[in-house]
């Protein structure tokens, strides 16, 4: 390679920067790259959270968060500040990861300045573009505007196949286990507090799909099985105002549940590896949990990541009341039943996403550009 290539990675939500951290630390380390971060802010106190944990400080903030945002509005936001900044900028290759709307707004501004896009947990596809909203459009449009496809599993680099997506399409394992084990020699007291004999349930849940009566029925879930007397459930709130509100006017009042806020990534991890059953409407939740071990009922109707229920560590449970108590009391129930859900391998990855992606970053960059 001739000269230095500028690499701009692009986060904007709490599960960007984990899922970028190590692809920032791994481009950090190579003489070939320049790497700059720049941070949209779409999400704030919890990206925040992140870049310290992982100890990134961006070259560029936007700052573009402001309470209860609109898709529209967040939207306007992002694409009138991105195309300055990008210009300002001039990288070779920006890097976006996931389906937010800073990704598809990102890729886009990206696309209109001829500067190519890696996407970065790519070919994820529930087939429903309503399930998870908006997120699976976003995804569609991001393939569409990326030049380089790092497709976390077979199954994801299958769908972009499907698609008519065949060049620069890697399978390069899931970057959220790499920052999930980076993560884990790094954590502390376990953010429970009941006594060892009671049995601990994870919950979080935040998605837009379920606002309103689904997200009421998860909450009336979790106060149902807290009922059972010998369980503790900590459910960390995301800020937005229609989880927050409802969650709390459902649950503050249960002795049993701790609601608290977002935990921060360590802490976090901490709480996956101390509980016996995770409930979540999150995708890096259910990536987590197969690799620390743990069952994971998922609180949706469908899922893009469908290699955990494959492999027998995820289960899918809808966002009924009924169904949520019965699986739950199913797995508090019945350790082989627990047992029978965490036998298997984690689909996701073995740590090493973020150095072949690195790899694959260069290549591209070193090659001719086809225009
Ligand atoms: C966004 C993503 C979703 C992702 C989730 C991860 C979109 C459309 N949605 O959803 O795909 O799974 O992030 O958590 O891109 N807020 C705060 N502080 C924060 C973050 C959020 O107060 O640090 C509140 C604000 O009122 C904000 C609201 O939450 O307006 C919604 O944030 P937004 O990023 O629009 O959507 P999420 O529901 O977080
Ligand atoms: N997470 C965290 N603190 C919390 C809840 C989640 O650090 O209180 C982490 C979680 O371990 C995973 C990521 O945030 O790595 C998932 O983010 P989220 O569920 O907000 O978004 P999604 O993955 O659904 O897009």
């Amino acid at each position: 390679m001739s000269q230095t290539k500028r690499i701009l990675v692009v986060v904007g939500t709490r599960p960007e920067a984990i899922k970028m951290a190590p692809v920032i630390h791994a481009l950090g380390q190579q003489s070939w790259a320049e790497v700059r971060v720049l941070c949209t802010a779409q999400h704030r106190q919890m990206l925040d959270q992140v870049l310290e944990v992982f100890d990134i400080q961006p070259d560029l903030d936007l700052d573009l968060m402001r309470a209860d945002q609109s898709l529209d509005e967040l939207t306007a936001r992002l694409i009138s500040s991105l195309g300055p900044a990008l210009d300002a900028e001039g990288p070779d290759l920006v890097l976006v990861q996931g389906d937010t709307t800073t990704v598809m707004a990102a890729a886009l501004t990206s696309f209109y300045r001829d500067i190519p896009v890696g996407h970065v947990e790519a070919g994820l596809r529930s087939g429903d573009l309503q399930n998870p909203y908006p997120e699976e459009m976003n995804r569609k449009l991001v393939t569409r505007l990326s030049s380089l496809h790092f497709a976390p599993t077979a199954g994801a680099a299958d769908n972009l196949r499907q698609e008519g997506v065949t060049s620069n399409v890697h399978v390069t394992g899931n970057t959220v286990i790499d920052a999930l084990l980076w993560t884990s020699q790094r954590v502390g007291a376990s953010p429970f507090s009941s006594p060892q004999e009671k049995k601990r349930v994870l919950a979080t849940a935040h998605r837009r799909e379920s606002f309103g009566e689904p997200f009421a029925a998860i909450c009336a879930a979790i106060r149902e099985i807290a009922d059972r007397g010998d369980v503790e459930v900590l459910f960390p709130v995301h800020p937005n105002p229609r989880v927050r509100d409802d969650a709390h006017r459902i649950l503050e009042d249960h002795p049993a549940v701790n609601l608290c806020d977002p935990l921060g990534y360590a802490d976090m991890v901490a709480a996956m590896r101390a509980c016996d059953v995770i409930l979540t409407d999150s995708g890096g939740v259910q990536e987590e949990a197969p690799s620390l071990g743990k069952p994971v009922l998922v609180l949706r109707a469908t899922t893009e990541r469908p290699e955990g229920v494959a492999a027998g560590c995820a289960r899918l449970v809808g966002t009924e009341q009924a169904q949520i108590v019965a699986a739950t009391n199913e797995l508090l129930d019945d350790t082989t039943a627990i047992e029978a859900m965490t036998a298997a391998d984690s689909p996701y990855g073995d740590g090493r996403a973020a150095p072949r992606i690195v790899a694959h970053c260069r290549a591209f960059l070193d090659a001719p550009r086809c225009v």
